[in-house]
């Protein structure tokens, strides 16, 4: 195959550690059981940087997400000096956009001033929700008041590009307090919003034991289209399954994941996608996901690859364009898969057929889901699983 034009190049940092494990969650991250390793960790992320650094091959980091777990357990200015020594490494793009995520019950009073200072230009705020009785069950270790407080603070330092994580389909949670939620959210003038649906996760305490009083299918349903409208009616646009923003304030981070673009994964258990890791082939990376492990070899073990097949190609490009409610374009496809656009005639064809996809008007070549498609999302995607022989 033909080398593939290098799509932009971002870089995902994983801090695996939170104050105490939230019930729902799946993501890799730990209860902190005594003092914060921050140098030691700060070490291994670097060391790892400079073993990814040559797959940046030359260009220029375009966005960075620092994710977790809870990255705000680091002081400022430890992430300022990391972010020092990653520069060193991979050149930064003059504006990329710098994200770390924060959990409201760790920000003390100047310490978004501080992350500023540090180069950090937008924040993610876990509020999942505003009313107390729901923060008491999600686990959480904040109160309302402590997300409120964030987020003056936000404004306050000039970090006005935020995003609040919301969460609806809560236990006992009726269509009138999703609302509330919103309504609090939006008062807090974020940039941005994140509006997740509670899902019960394999392997997490909610998974094993569901909470009682969760809304059935047709609530969940109703709740999100309510907030979708009470969201656009405050002034943002939605652009993903999940995600809303006020203009120009879309996570460009997340952008490059949806259009398939290329990221480094730097910490424990972090991904990254790389094109072209052989002629025209692209790959995927994991790095170790236990923090022990990751600070004590993880970090500069060599890097695994695993290649993804042409054959499955199709599918993990639609499984992250197809979240994007504006859809994708033939070129973008060709050049960031290396495969041709008739490869997806026929289940482009079905999906018409079915309703669920539509070409762009005026657009001959871009596609998108219908309103129906958003709500079936996985039907959609699922028309692109490769037919394996004997399957
Ligand atoms: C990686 S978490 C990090 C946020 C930060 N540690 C915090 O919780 O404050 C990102 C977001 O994913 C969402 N999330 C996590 N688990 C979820 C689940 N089971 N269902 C829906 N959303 C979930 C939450 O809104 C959370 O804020
Ligand atoms: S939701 Fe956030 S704070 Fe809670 S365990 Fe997951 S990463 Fe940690």
């Amino acid at each position: 195959m033909s080398p593939l034009a290098a799509p932009p190049m971002a870089l995902y940092l994983h801090f695996p550690w939170c104050v105490r494990k939230c019930p729902y969650c799946d993501f890799n991250s730990h209860t902190l059981h005594g003092q914060l390793p921050q140098q030691q960790y700060l070490d291994a992320l670097v060391a790892d940087m400079a073993l990814q650094a040559p797959l940046a091959r030359g260009r220029q980091i375009s966005s960075i997400f620092m994710g977790g777990g809870t990255p705000s357990l680091f002081a400022p200015e430890a992430i300022g000096r990391l972010l020092e020594a990653l520069g060193k490494l991979v050149p930064f793009q003059p504006k990329a956009e710098i994200t770390l995520e924060a959990n409201p019950g760790t920000i003390e009073r100047g310490r978004f001033a501080g992350y500023r200072a540090a180069g950090i230009t937008r924040v993610s705020l876990g509020a999942q929700s505003f009313a107390p009785a729901q923060l008491e069950r999600l686990g959480r270790i904040h109160s309302s008041d402590d997300t409120r407080a964030a987020a003056a603070e936000l404004h306050a330092a000039g970090l006005g590009n935020f995003n609040l994580d919301l969460m609806y389909a809560l236990p006992d949670q009726d269509l009138a307090g999703a609302l509330e939620d919103v309504r609090a959210a939006l008062a807090l003038e974020p940039a941005h919003l994140s509006h997740y649906q509670l899902t019960l996760e394999p392997g997490t305490v909610f998974g094993a034991l569901p909470p009682a009083g969760l809304p059935d299918e047709d609530l969940a349903a109703q709740m999100q289209e309510h907030c979708q409208a009470e969201i656009a009616a405050g002034g943002y646009r939605q652009y993903e399954v999940s995600a809303y923003a006020r203009t120009g304030a879309e996570c460009a981070h997340n952008l490059n994941y949806w259009n398939f673009g290329d990221y480094c994964g730097v910490g424990a258990g972090a991904h990254g996608k790389l094109s072209d890791v052989g002629p025209g082939t692209i790959g995927r990376t994991q790095r170790e996901r236990e923090p022990r492990r990751y600070l004590a070899s993880g970090a500069q073990a060599p890097l695994a690859l695993r290649e993804i097949a042409d054959a499955d190609l199709p599918f993990e490009f639609m499984m992250n364009a197809l979240r994007l409610v504006e859809g994708f374009e033939e070129d973008l496809f060709e050049t960031r898969t290396g495969l041709a656009w008739s490869e997806l005639s026929a289940p482009l064809v079905r999906l018409g057929e079915r309703g669920l996809l539509e070409s762009i008007p005026g657009n001959r070549s871009g596609w998108r889901p219908t309103e129906l498609g958003q709500r079936f999302l996985n039907d959609a995607i699922a028309e692109f699983l490769p037919t394996r022989p004997g399957v």
